[in-house]
């Protein structure tokens, strides 16, 4: 079966954390006015799609994936005027709004929470996951993600509730009717508003197992352990495929939902066309996981088997950054002597494979990991509990900061760099969370003009791929060129085709002569500033995009 939205295969996504992009009132807080005259930098990259990671009511637990008000904007943010006014703009710039849709659990600040804590038998009682305690305890020996157990005690109700995330983070009750037809009439609102995508958040975990029988897993350095039962359960895929029903079949919405998929067939699952759940998705690796196991080859290894598995009926998102992972520059490339080399070579690779390529903020001028000075400077629940996991298991407090400066969110969600000025442009008061200090270095001012920045390379390889159609259409094949640091592949459509070449590594690797034999012009090169691709020698972090003779 064809995709039937085609127009999804031109989107090229670029993800504004809206927190840390630009402060317009000087609060040190990004806010919608600031993304809203910001929004020429979109254009000028010619991106066509913006995902707003949560911009609703909510205290913050977690930066916004805690809501507390669906149908209304957190107050540093702004107003639904503001937001409205946005939408507007976009329009007018030819850019489609995707939101950022938390429906796996709310705030424990939401009226709904507020109220089915309040008693056993209030009409909102069955919204949330409650159990009764076992031999007075919690009622398994799950751990929640962000550190303790994932039960919390309500002495109202003399009963647990689940969360998978903080305790501020309830999970709302799938299994409840009532609680369902909440949340479908919420997006449809958002739709009618003019919302025409949503990326919905950690949706692989809606259908929980009534019985919640103790994890197999080894516990975590504070006694418990995270649920081994929660991901692929055809329950999840029933509720998402209600929710397609229900809110997206009916208009021109394109969804991403972001899933734990052990397997790429549990991926697939999630996006073949036939099954009718999203569009696209986007799988979470733990940073942790994702830094100890990645190399070249597993890159290209995931990005054929994606592939391999639906090379007709599905589609992909395309992406190495976003607000839950380390800067793609310092962990996949170098963010030293290769820096502009190598940030060049990473968007040549996700830009040339089928798919549609995510930009995350700052990505597009190779902005780097953050190391802070010290613990306290760190602001994400994760990373403060990852830290204090390594403290339990006895680990010294110095290896401890220097493990977590690796791992932390954090790292993606220091301010953008605007400028050189103080603050990088970002705020003209204190930022909620330090800027980097390679700002003065690292800017989007620096690079605007420069032909040859990470930015240049970025702008024109968005331009390539809306005029050339094996960039959006084409088939994938990759090429053995003997040695694992060394990526080749091609994309070809109708006849015409690219060849492109990677080196993923700090020391030279040459192609072989007889991948060469059908190079025609070169497109684009990670060296450009050096004059170009010189040659089959590739140098550390080349990267070349030939066009193959017709
Ligand atoms: C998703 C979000 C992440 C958030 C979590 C809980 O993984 O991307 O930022 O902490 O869900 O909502
Ligand atoms: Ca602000």
């Amino acid at each position: 079966m064809q995709l039937s939205k085609d127009w999804i295969k031109d989107l090229i996504i670029y993800q504004i954390y809206p927190r840390s992009f630009c402060d317009s009132n000087g609060d040190g807080i990004g806010d919608l006015p600031g993304i809203l005259s910001k929004l020429y930098h979109l254009s000028n990259l010619g991106v066509n799609a913006l995902w707003l990671s949560p911009v609703y009511r909510s205290p913050n637990d977690d930066n916004g994936y805690d809501i507390s008000g669906y149908q209304e904007i957190m107050e540093e943010f702004g107003s639904m005027e503001d937001w409205d006014r946005l939408r507007d703009a976009c329009r007018e710039r030819g850019i489609r709004i995707i939101m950022d849709m938390v429906v796996n659990h709310s705030s424990d600040e939401h009226p709904w929470f507020t109220e089915s804590r309040s008693s056993r038998d209030n009409p909102k009682s069955e919204y949330y996951i409650w159990r009764d305690p076992v031999d007075g305890h919690e009622p398994n020996n799950w751990a929640s993600c962000f550190g303790g157990s994932a039960w919390e005690f309500v002495p109202e109700r003399g009963q647990y509730y689940f969360h998978y995330f903080s305790k501020k983070q309830p999970d709302l009750n799938w299994a409840c009717p009532e609680l369902r037809e909440e949340i479908y009439s919420m997006m449809n609102w958002w739709v009618a508003k003019g919302v025409e995508g949503f990326r919905v958040d950690a949706i692989s975990y809606l259908d929980k197992p009534q019985d919640f029988p103790d994890s197999k897993l080894s516990p975590r350095p504070d006694g418990y352990s995270f649920p081994d039962c929660l991901s692929c359960r055809p329950g999840t895929h029933d509720h998402i495929r209600e929710m397609n029903r229900r809110v997206y079949s009916s208009g021109n919405v394109m969804t991403v939902g972001e899933v734990s998929a052990p397997t790429v067939e549990e991926l697939a699952n999630y996006v073949r066309t036939e099954r009718e759940e999203f569009d696209m998705a986007i799988p979470f690796v733990p940073p942790i996981e994702e830094i100890n196991t990645w190399s070249p080859e597993k890159l290209k290894h995931d990005a054929w088997e994606s592939y391999r598995i639906m090379p007709e009926e599905g589609w992909w998102a395309r992406f190495l950054s976003n607000h839950d992972k380390p800067r793609q520059v310092s962990l996949y490339g170098d963010d030293g002597e290769y820096w502009e080399a190598s940030a060049k070579l990473l968007a040549m690779f996700i830009h040339t494979l089928p798919g549609t390529p995510f930009i995350y903020q700052g990505e597009e001028i190779g902005m780097t990991n953050v190391s802070f000075p010290s613990f306290e400077d760190y602001d994400d629940p994760s990373t403060r509990d990852q830290y204090h996991q390594y403290i339990l298991s006895g680990m010294d407090p110095s290896k401890a900061l220097s493990l977590v400066r690796l791992e932390s969110r954090d790292n993606a969600r220091t301010p953008m760099q605007w400028d050189s000025s103080e603050n990088a442009g970002f705020t003209t008061g204190k930022p909620w969370l330090k800027v980097n200090q390679n700002a003065l270095k690292i800017n989007v001012a620096a690079q605007r003009q420069d032909p040859h920045s990470i930015y240049s390379c970025y702008k024109n390889l968005i331009a390539l791929r809306k005029t050339c159609p094996a960039l959006s259409r084409g088939n994938l094949c990759f090429l053995d060129t003997g040695c694992p640091e060394l990526i080749g592949l091609t994309r070809s459509y109708e006849g015409k085709g690219l060849l492109v070449f990677l080196n993923f590594s700090k020391d030279g690797h040459t192609i072989p002569s007889g991948l060469l034999e059908n190079i025609g012009a070169v497109l684009m090169s990670s060296y450009d500033r050096e004059g170009g691709y010189q040659g089959e020698n590739l140098r550390p972090y080349e990267a070349v995009i030939f066009k193959m003779k017709d």
